[in-house]
């Protein structure tokens, strides 16, 4: 295809302001998929993305589009996810592309992940088109959601587009926009191939599958290929281009955006952000690469049975070549057994990764608490990372620790202002900034990282009903009086439950925490002491009373595959529970546990 008619483009928009609907419209407009074929979210391929109404996963197609000017352009989309937790997956797919829809809810407004998501664009040298989405909302005000858009954003929006995503109003304007007024890429074919490794997935059928953005040159099905940050050399088995099913293409040149497979074994052979380049006459220079992801949150994963690891270690590689943000290693608890350190960009992400680990490999896991990354200073001179607290060294050899913080962006109605400076206080926070754009206020908090990972996202939509969005970069590392605080069940330390507190809060922490722990953990036939304790003290004590429970009692005497059928459903319900000492812990108390009211 001649690079004049090619344009490649993404959407950005905050969570739920229409991004998916509208690449359905697109999709479905330029008959990319046939009628029959069309099911709402078509990008969101994810189980999890559908029902949960996320997209997690960029996701690509490319479309044919005979504009009103008598040519067809050939039109790739990267749809990116709108969740905080996903910003990397933004930022990656942003590089492979020129362009940027801003689609702005018109009845909402412009939201913190509005301005999070079109900074990233703006970052990566795109043009923009503004895009006001819902329009047929009454609520809808689209003069007023343009003004804020060029006082909050500060981009031009006069000739911001209405649609509705919805009814499809508008798309047709959409899909001229971005012939008109998004650039066509740039690049030579005479030269020497270079690509840039976008994303890579595995497929159960074909194996690893590449994606790529052709920088320079042209890639055909048998080149001989090479990834220059891995030095690792393949044959290009198959080359394809999204529809967003793989369809096999020929040859794919500057400015294209397609899929390859090659026979990939090592999943640790395709780095997102790598060049490829031919075998026989490389390119002359590597691109930039991206930054790597940093993991922020760290939470041990265990099978619940352990015969159930060498199956966790399988699925964990797999869905690591899927989502280059997660990290992991091997990690030995004495309570849980053999299972794996993993890292996440947050708590959404931790999740994800466990209920996809969970459905598409059919694991049992038990999720230990997250906690983020701390700096200890010890009297040596010497630092170390602490990304588990149960590897706290021995307090006599530290001299001080550093906790990581962060700038959060609130934006919230008026109204609901109140509340937040509340919950951020209440979590250490300290304001830095209050502006006000119309009727919502623009907050910027300096916080403890440690204090949003476990539920501040949850706390923030349910004091506001919802209306206030939030996101926040990593600012530095800051040195506070923290303490590593532990939990005794029946008087055993649970090594899974230790987490690290601020001083000043820990025994309200170690209070809720032990309160919680007595109604997640079921009775049984003793008396459970519940404790939180830092070093040898005991900080705060609850008592799970014992029970007498045998469930066959009631079915008297004769039938006998009654009684069968209630053992086994007993034995089903236990699966979930991990054994602590005498005590059986149900995996989701876990978490659950570290939940704050
Ligand atoms: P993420 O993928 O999670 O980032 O969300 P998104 O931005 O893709 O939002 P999505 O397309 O899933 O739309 C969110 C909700 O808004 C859905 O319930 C849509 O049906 C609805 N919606 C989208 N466009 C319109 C529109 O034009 N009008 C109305 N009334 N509703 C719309």
């Amino acid at each position: 295809t001649e690079l004049a008619q090619i344009r490649n483009f993404s959407i950005v928009a905050h969570i739920d302001h229409g991004k998916s609907t509208l690449a359905d419209r697109l999709i479905q407009m330029t008959g990319t998929v046939a009628e029959r074929d069309m099911k709402a979210q078509l990008l969101d391929s994810m189980d999890i993305e559908r029902e949960r109404g996320i997209t997690i996963k960029a996701n690509t197609v490319r479309i044919d589009y005979p504009a009103k000017d008598g040519k067809t352009y050939v039109l790739n989309l990267i749809d990116t996810p709108g969740h905080v937790d996903f910003a990397y997956e933004v930022s990656r797919s942003m590089r492979a592309v020129e362009g940027s829809l801003l689609v702005v809810d018109a009845s909402q407004g412009v939201e913190a992940q509005t301005l999070a998501n079109v900074y990233q664009a703006i970052d990566a040298g795109h043009d923009i088109v503004p895009v006001l989405n819902k329009i047929d909302l009454p609520a809808a005000d689209p003069d007023r959601v343009k003004e804020q858009i060029e006082d909050v954003i500060g981009i031009d929006a006069s000739d911001a587009i209405p649609i509705s995503a919805k009814s499809g109003l508008g798309i047709p304007d959409v899909l001229e926009a971005i012939v008109q007024r998004l650039p066509a890429p740039k690049g030579d074919r005479d030269a020497p191939l270079k690509a840039m490794l976008v994303d890579s997935w595995y497929d159960a059928y074909l194996g690893v599958v590449v994606m790529i953005r052709v920088i320079d040159g042209v890639i055909r099905k048998g080149d001989r290929i090479r990834m220059i940050a891995t030095n690792a050399t393949y044959g290009v088995d198959r080359l394809a281009v999204l529809r967003p099913q793989m369809v096999d293409w020929p040859e794919l040149g500057p400015g294209e955006i397609g899929v390859f497979t090659a026979s990939i074994k090592q999943v640790r052979d395709t780095r997102v952000g790598d060049t490829i380049t031919h075998e026989r006459r490389p390119c002359a220079e590597a691109l930039p690469g991206f930054k790597p992801a940093q993991p922020v949150v760290f939470c041990g994963l265990f099978p619940v049975d352990a015969a159930d690891f060498e199956a966790l270690r399988d699925a964990i590689e797999k869905l690591a070549l899927n989502d280059a943000s997660f990290t992991y290693e091997m990690e030995t608890s004495a309570a849980l057994g053999f299972g794996f350190r993993c890292g996440f960009l947050g708590l959404l992400h931790l999740e994800v990764v466990r209920e996809r680990l969970e459905r598409e490999f059919d694991l049992d896991l038990i999720t230990t608490a997250p906690s983020v990354v701390y700096h200890i200073f010890m009297r040596d001179g010497t630092m170390q990372e602490l990304h588990n607290p149960a590897d706290m060294p021995d307090l006599t050899y530290v001299d001080h620790i550093e906790e990581p913080r962060i700038k959060a962006t609130i934006m919230v109605p008026d109204e609901y202002l109140g509340d937040i400076l509340k919950l951020c206080q209440d979590r250490r926070g300290i304001q830095l900034n209050l502006t006000y754009a119309g009727s919502r206020a623009m907050v910027e908090y300096d916080l403890p990282l440690n204090e949003v990972v476990f539920d501040f996202y949850d706390r923030l939509k349910s004091v506001t009903k919802g209306y206030a969005s939030f996101d926040y970069t990593l600012t530095d590392y800051r040195e506070d009086n923290l303490v590593k605080m532990q939990i005794l069940v029946n008087d055993e330390p649970v090594d899974a439950l230790s987490m690290m507190v601020h001083r000043d809060r820990a025994e309200s922490r170690g209070r809720q925490m032990c309160e919680k722990l007595k109604d997640l953990i079921p009775r049984h036939m003793f008396k459970i002491p519940i404790q939180a304790a830092i070093g040898g003290r005991v900080i705060a004590r609850e008592t799970i009373s014992a029970m007498r429970k045998d469930v066959t009692a009631k079915c008297y005497g004769g039938d006998a595959t009654r009684k069968r059928k209630l053992l086994d459903k007993q034995k089903e319900g236990k699966k979930r529970m991990r054994q602590f000492g005498k005590v059986e812990i149900p995996q989701t108390a876990f978490i659950s546990a570290l939940k704050m009211d």
